[in-house]
This record gives structure tokens, C-alpha cells and sequence, in this order.
């Protein structure tokens, strides 16, 4: 599999790209991660994704959602800024460096209104679940300056393309290349392996997961870590390979061979980032 247009991010190159805090450091500039996820029906996606966001050294994570997910993000993460939102849009919500659009968010007209907001604003977007429905059926959405990640299994991807869902599985990193070339954003496709595309870069493979990983939730852990990573100023292809290979150490670490519930991956995720630093 490895040529020259397939590498494989290893823990050194991790390592190398993961922003450190220095002395000059405050939690503005330290990058904050905007997360418009869940919904009244799905609350535990919103809590899923601020938690990896927090863990993968956010500054700040502002939420901003309905009001069922706004109480449970309280409850869960003290430490998040939170807007319950009176209408579908963020323009009330304060600036942030990038934004986690999707986990939980359904696929009515409030959330379509708030996705289009989201994507209106000029930061990175990671594009996730039930966003990813959303700019499947308007794909004009994704027509935006800032850049985009999106972050499908291979159904997502196959909304997306519409190629077969077999297809895709078949041919992976095809998909995800042809994917990222023709909708002109970052792919990061998820599966036992994970793979990260963009334009006129090598398609980086990351096997650091585990199959305990294959369990409601962890996507959207894997959401927010990513998110953090962008608002700390990686771009996309960086970001995604780094979430990735983090995320899958921390369900590692997590698991170690017994089951894991989603909320223990983002758990791991800083010691996940203490193995990649000493390189362990
Ligand atoms: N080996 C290693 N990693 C795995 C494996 C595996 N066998 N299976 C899954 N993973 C990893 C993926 O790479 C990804 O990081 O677990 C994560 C699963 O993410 P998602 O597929 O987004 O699943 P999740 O977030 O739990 O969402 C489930 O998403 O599409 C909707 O309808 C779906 O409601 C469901 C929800
Ligand atoms: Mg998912």
C-alpha cells in the first residue's frame, strides 16, 4: 500500500505538529473551538464533542444549541461557555477560530438554518454526521473561502459522492482522494483505518485505533478533537491526521482490550498526547 501518494503518520510526526503552550500563551490565542452539535433529541453528541475538544487543548470551546443539550453541556463541562440559541444561527455567539458542525444535530429545518450559518462564517468547518446529510441534499453549502474538513464513514462518503457504499469500502483510498479532489475539502474517512485526503498531498493512513472503537459516540469525541486542533491553527490535513492518530491511541488506552464507552476515549486523549510527546 505505501508509495509515494500513501504515507503513514507516525508518533514523531505527531509529536512535531501538536501546538505546545508557551509563555506568551492565553486562552484566546490558544484557539477557540466553536461546537454547534446536538439537539433536543440528541444531547449526548453535544457533551461527546465538547468533551474531545477540551481534552485536545482547546483554549476555550464555546457551545451553542437548543436547550436540552445546552443544560446537559453545563452539567458535563463547567468549563465550556455556553449559548442556548433562540433561533438557528451563531451570529450572537463570539468569535471563534474554527467550527465542529453535526454530531446529534438532526436534519430538519433548524438545524439546515444553523449549518448554513455555521458554514456562512469565515473559519475552518469540520463537517461531521448529520451535517454531513445536510450538505449532501445542498451541497452549495460547501461552497465557502474558509476551509473544509469533512469527516464521513464510508455511508457519509457515500451520500456525499454518491458512489456505492461497497464501492468505497472497496476502494478507500480512492474514494477519499476523488472525494477530497472533487468537493475541494479535506477528507478524513473513517473505518478500522483512518484516512486523511486533500489536494496535492499524500493520503496519510492512520492505524493507531482499536475495533473497541466501534461503539455510538466515539465519532463525535473524535469530532471535537479535531475541532481543537483546528482553532489551534493546524490546517486541515494536519489537524485530521493528528485527531486521528490521537484518537485512536486514546481508545487504545482506554480500551486496553475490554470495552469502552465513548466518553472514556476523550478521557484518554491527554494521556494519549503525553505518550505521543515522550514518544512512547
Ligand atoms: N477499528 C478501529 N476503529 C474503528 C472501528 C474499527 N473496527 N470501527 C469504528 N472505528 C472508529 C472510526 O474510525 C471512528 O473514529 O470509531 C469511530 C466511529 O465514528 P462514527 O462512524 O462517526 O460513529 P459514531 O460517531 O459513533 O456515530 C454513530 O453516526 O452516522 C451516524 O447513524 C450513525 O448514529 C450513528 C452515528
Ligand atoms: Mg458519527
Amino acid at each position: 500500500l505505501p508509495g509515494p501518494d500513501v504515507v503513514a503518520l507516525t508518533g514523531a510526526d505527531v509529536a512535531e505538529l501538536l501546538p505546545r503552550p508557551g509563555k506568551e500563551s492565553d486562552k484566546y490565542r490558544r484557539g477557540v473551538v466553536g461546537v454547534a452539535a446536538g439537539s433536543d433529541l440528541y444531547t449526548g453528541a453535544a457533551v461527546l464533542a465538547v468533551g474531545g475538544a477540551l481534552r485536545a487543548g482547546a483554549g476555550m470551546v464555546r457551545y451553542a444549541g437548543q436547550h436540552a443539550p445546552v443544560t446537559q453541556v453545563r452539567t458535563h463541562w463547567p468549563e465550556a461557555v455556553v449559548t442556548e440559541l433562540s433561533r438557528p444561527g451563531v451570529e450572537e455567539v463570539g468569535r471563534v477560530q474554527a467550527w465542529v458542525l453535526g454530531p446529534g444535530l438532526g436534519t430538519g429545518e433548524w438545524a439546515r438554518e444553523l449549518a448554513a450559518s455555521v458554514l456562512a462564517s469565515d473559519v475552518p468547518v469540520l463537517v461531521d454526521a448529520d451535517a454531513l446529510t445536510l450538505v449532501s441534499r445542498d451541497p452549495s453549502l460547501l461552497r465557502r473561502a474558509a476551509p473544509v474538513l469533512v469527516t464521513p464513514h464510508a455511508g457519509e462518503l457515500s451520500r456525499l459522492t454518491g458512489a456505492a457504499r461497497d464501492e468505497i469500502e472497496a476502494a478507500r483510498l480512492e474514494h477519499a482522494r476523488a472525494a477530497a479532489a472533487e468537493l475541494g475539502v479535506t477528507v478524513l474517512l473513517k473505518g478500522s483505518t483512518t484516512l486523511v485526503a486533500a489536494a496535492g498531498r499524500p493520503v496519510r493512513v492512520n492505524a493507531t485505533g482499536t475495533s473497541w472503537l466501534a461503539t455510538g459516540g466515539t465519532g463525535d469525541v473524535l469530532a471535537g478533537v479535531a475541532g481543537a486542533l483546528l482553532a489551534q491553527g493546524l490546517d486541515c490535513y494536519d489537524a485530521a491526521s493528528c485527531a486521528a492518530h490521537l484518537h485512536g491511541l486514546a481508545g487504545r488506552i482506554a480500551a486496553e482490550g475490554a470495552p469502552l464507552a465513548a466518553g472514556d476515549v476523550a478521557a484518554a486523549v491527554p494521556e494519549a498526547v503525553r505518550r505521543v510527546r515522550d514518544g512512547r
